[in-house]
């Protein structure tokens, strides 16, 4: 298949890109979390396209894009409180899963009877969904097993003659995606998915926050995930992942030990590498402090991870958990594969 790549600030590429959805073809648009590939989420044959381009899973279900939080009462029912969600934090990161209406097709939501809605900020994005005129399924544009794209040149290096057009909005301002809630109750919600939109601004707006065991531990035998997608082991690069936790101290003393005979990788923050700690394959997430560099930067530094083929193992520091830093925690703890080091003050 041709690609076509263009550029997300001009008007001509976006109506280009927005025909090429109404004709039932594949679009990759940028948004403020992470890239899309995008296919008009009314037309069931359009979204298996999705499915065939990614190499994903079929049970995986798409979330349903809009440029219009009002427009969210066409593919799915609303409720006050997603009303009360969307004047918080729409358009923005934030996907809601309300029940689905008719026209949702099953191969967008993996059989499900519900739909997440999302409306991304990102200039781009909205104009590319305005000239779409339809909601656009939308998951994010990377193969299946491999991070998610926070630039243009990630999704062209996975779906490069895959897809019918790549709209290119310069890097990802956010770099995780977004948020993903359940509503429960009038006044309940449950996070599926922790994003940049935090539990701490859910909180402010909802009485009673859930989250949900899969956003911080590794699902048993025959559990159920309610986000589909938590259950596959997810952004893992070629080398394992092991997330060393304890006394800073000891931390650098144990990944220095463990690093110093085979060729391994080291994820730390600036502060520890200014330190010279680590020689070798050093991979930085930015401040200690900054969870939103940390979240910029953490999927680029596992496609540069996976880039050096040669690395037996990868040691990482711990991130911190609060606000954004939970969503940066999430995806580290699913590229470890849950594997986790917990050391004391003697190690
Ligand atoms: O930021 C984002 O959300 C990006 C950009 C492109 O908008 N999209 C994205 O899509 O991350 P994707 O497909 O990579 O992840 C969607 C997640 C999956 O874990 C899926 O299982 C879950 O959302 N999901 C979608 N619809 C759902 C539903 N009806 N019920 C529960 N989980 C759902
Ligand atoms: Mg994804």
């Amino acid at each position: 298949m041709e690609t076509i790549i263009g550029d997300g600030s001009s008007r001509q590429d976006i109506e280009k890109a927005g025909a090429l959805i109404r004709a039932g073809g594949l679009v990759v648009f940028p948004t403020e979390t992470v890239y899309g590939l995008g296919a008009n989420a009314l037309d069931a044959q359009a979204a298996a396209k999705i499915y065939a381009a990614k190499g994903r899973p079929s049970d995986n279900p798409l979330i349903v894009h809009l440029c219009d939080p009002k427009k969210a009462d066409e593919v799915g029912y609303t409720s006050p409180l997603y009303e009360k969600l969307a004047r918080a934090f729409m358009p923005g990161p934030l996907t809601v899963i309300l029940p689905k209406r008719a026209c949702v097709p099953d191969t967008v939501t993996g059989g499900l009877a519900t739909v997440g809605v999302r409306v991304p900020s990102h200039p781009a994005a909205q104009a590319f969904l305005a000239a779409c005129g339809l909601p656009v399924a939308a998951p994010s544009a990377n193969l299946s097993t491999k991070p998610s794209p926070t630039r243009a040149g990630h999704a062209v290096r996975d779906l490069f003659g895959r897809v019918d057009m790549i709209l290119d909005g310069g890097p990802c301002q956010i770099g995780l995606e977004s948020t993903i809630v359940k509503l429960t109750g009038p006044d309940a919600l449950t996070l599926l998915r922790p994003g940049a939109v935090t539990v701490e601004q859910l909180k402010e707006v909802c009485r009673q926050v859930t989250i949900d065991q899969a956003v911080l531990h590794k699902l048993g035998e025959g559990q159920r995930a309610e986000a589909p997608g938590m259950k596959y082991r997810h952004y893992a690069p070629e080398a394992p992942v092991i997330i060393v936790e304890g006394p800073h101290d000891a931390v650098v003393r144990y990944i220095q030990r463990h690093t110093a005979h085979q060729p391994c990788g080291v994820i730390c923050f600036d502060e520890d590498r200014d330190k010279g700690y680590f020689s070798g394959s050093v991979f930085t997430l930015g401040s200690r402090r900054d969870a939103g560099a940390q979240a910029r930067r953490l999927f680029e530094c596992l496609r540069e991870i996976d880039e050096q083929h040669s690395l037996e193992k990868v040691y990482a520091f711990m991130p911190d958990q609060k606000g954004l830093g939970l969503a940066v925690y999430n995806r580290l703890i699913k590229a470890a594969g849950f594997t986790m080091i917990q050391l004391g003050e003697e190690s």
